[in-house]
């Protein structure tokens, strides 16, 4: 049975040891940030798990959890119902994409339990952190946005952050120009109309893994055909939008498209603090909910963070999917999105290289998929070598990279809008530009042998080892390429 909601999978969580809640009195500003951080930066990422906060200073009853929907890939694996081996998520994933299930109308749900009309509206009354603090300009959310282009209907879900400007307003931040929703923004403000939109906070982790991928296609239609079953919705209150039924808040609005107002800083998934900007403002109509919701908020901020890896799973899956079988290019070994770069600087692609052209034919599909804002770095190696091997990685680059022959650039394109380096302090916004590397690293020639003994003398060293006495090895991964 897929998770009907985050309830469901909440439990599934903590049954898996997945979850742990603390009951002793957080501060939402002080302290829930800090904790999620000390548990990135001190536990591997197979010890990671979720955090739930149920006494929270000032908030009676209230809840956050955070970390529950990508802080390791065990998680992920329990969020998408398989193992957590990357053959199972990866036929999960693809068969999710190749055989969505469009969202279905239902005449309501629990996230009606609460309605919150024009005179009731508090977004302040929600335990909403400061994950930050000192640093961001104020408590953040991290959910789910949906938007609809106004030209064709077809509908947009993306996370975004963003800040408590008071009990009715948020901001919006459009990580770049070409993403969906910013187009959508940049349609209505052609209309010169305000933009609907609907925040949703807390819903079944398929929806949250989906909605920071691009598939081309509905990331709703998406998730029911990974759950295997259509996702609930439910109609607005005051907007012509439809928002997943079990949620568990719901704030419908508009942005405004003509107004922009100081946003930020927020600690961002570079690694650093993203500056205060002039950006678009979002206001709120009404707010529904379930009774006493619980609040979800993604740890994002400086990497390995659950921002890292709430991409790197559907983004790697859905982009081999992508090449390999909408774009049928041959050869494709593997995919890897490195989480240093939050998923979205640096991608590496292993192949066996077929033909002249092969690297660049994956590089222009990768960027004709995801969009030229992503990705500054593409390497593309043989499949001899494993790409989530750090250490290969390092040696790839060391000895099949003439760098004046195998590197090329995309000089001033697109770039994400965090990234530091692109742009100086006081940039606009709209006109973030930065370059793209495109490094070819497989073999042009025929290579000697590998500097290794033939694999079945390592093989029987490894047999003996305890029998020369010394102490046993633990599991030992020989180099792919012997
Ligand atoms: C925790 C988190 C926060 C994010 N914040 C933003 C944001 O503020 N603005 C943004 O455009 N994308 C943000 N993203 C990435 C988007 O969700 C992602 O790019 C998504 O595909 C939106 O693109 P779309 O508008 O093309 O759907 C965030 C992702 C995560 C995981």
């Amino acid at each position: 049975m897929p998770y009907e909601d985050l309830r469901s999978y909440l439990d599934a969580l903590e049954r898996n040891g997945l979850l742990r809640w603390i009951d002793k009195e957080v501060d939402k500003d002080t302290e829930i940030g800090p904790i999620g951080r000390v548990m990135f930066l001190a536990l591997p990422e197979e010890q990671r798990y979720g955090l739930g906060f149920r006494n929270i200073k000032g908030y009676p009853g209230g809840r956050v959890v955070s970390g529950v929907i990508a802080a390791s890939s065990r998680m992920v694996a329990c969020a998408l119902q398989c193992d957590p081996v990357s053959a199972q998520i990866y036929e999960r994933v693809t068969n999710g994409i190749a055989n969505p299930i469009e969202a279905v109308m239902v005449k309501s749900g629990p996230c009606k339990e609460v309605i919150d009309g024009p005179d009731k509206l508090d977004l302040l009354a929600f335990p909403i952190p400061i994950w930050t603090p000192t640093k961001d300009a104020g408590p953040y959310l991290t959910p789910m946005w949906i938007t609809k282009d106004p030209d064709t209907g077809v509908r947009d879900i993306g996370i975004r952050r963003s800040q408590i400007k008071g009990r009715d307003k948020t901001g919006i931040v459009f990580g770049a120009p070409d993403r969906y929703g910013a187009i959508h923004y940049a349609k209505w403000k052609q209309r010169g109309k305000p933009m609907p939109a609907a925040i949703v906070v807390g819903a079944d982790p398929v929806q949250y893994l989906a909605a920071p991928s691009r598939f081309g296609i509905d990331e709703l239609a998406v998730a029911g055909g990974i759950r295997g079953k259509a996702v609930e919705l439910v109609k607005c209150e005051t907007i012509d939008l439809e928002v997943p039924a079990t949620a568990e808040i719901v704030i419908e609005g508009e942005v405004d498209t003509e107004l922009l107002e100081t946003e930020g800083p927020f600690g961002e998934y570079t690694g650093y603090m993203a500056e205060a900007q002039q950006r678009p403002v979002f206001r709120a109509k009404c707010i529904t909910h379930r009774k006493n919701p619980i609040l979800l908020g993604l740890i994002s901020q400086f990497p390995p963070s659950e921002s890292s890896m709430i991409k790197r799973h559907l983004l790697e899956e859905s982009m081999r999917k992508h090449l390999s079988r909408n774009l049928s290019i041959p050869g494709i070994a593997d995919v890897h999105a490195i989480e240093a770069g939050g998923c979205t600087a640096i991608l590496w692609i292993s192949i066996k290289k077929m033909y002249t052209g092969h690297v660049d034919q994956l590089v222009f599909g990768v960027l004709g998929y995801m969009g030229m804002s992503y990705y500054k770095w593409i390497v593309v190696t043989d499949d001899d070598v494993d790409i989530r091997d750090p250490f290969m990685r390092d040696w790839i680059l060391c000895w099949r990279v003439r760098p004046d022959k195998d590197m090329r650039f995309i000089a001033d394109t697109a770039s994400v809008e965090v990234d530091p380096s692109s742009m100086p302090p006081g940039f606009d916004p709209e006109n973030v530009r930065g370059t793209k590397v495109i490094i070819d690293a497989t073999k042009k020639w025929q290579y000697p042998e590998v500097s290794l003994p033939p694999r079945e003398y390592l093989e029987r060293a490894v047999s003996r080892w305890t029998e020369y006495g010394l102490p046993p090895l633990g599991n030992v991964r020989l180099p792919k390429s012997i």
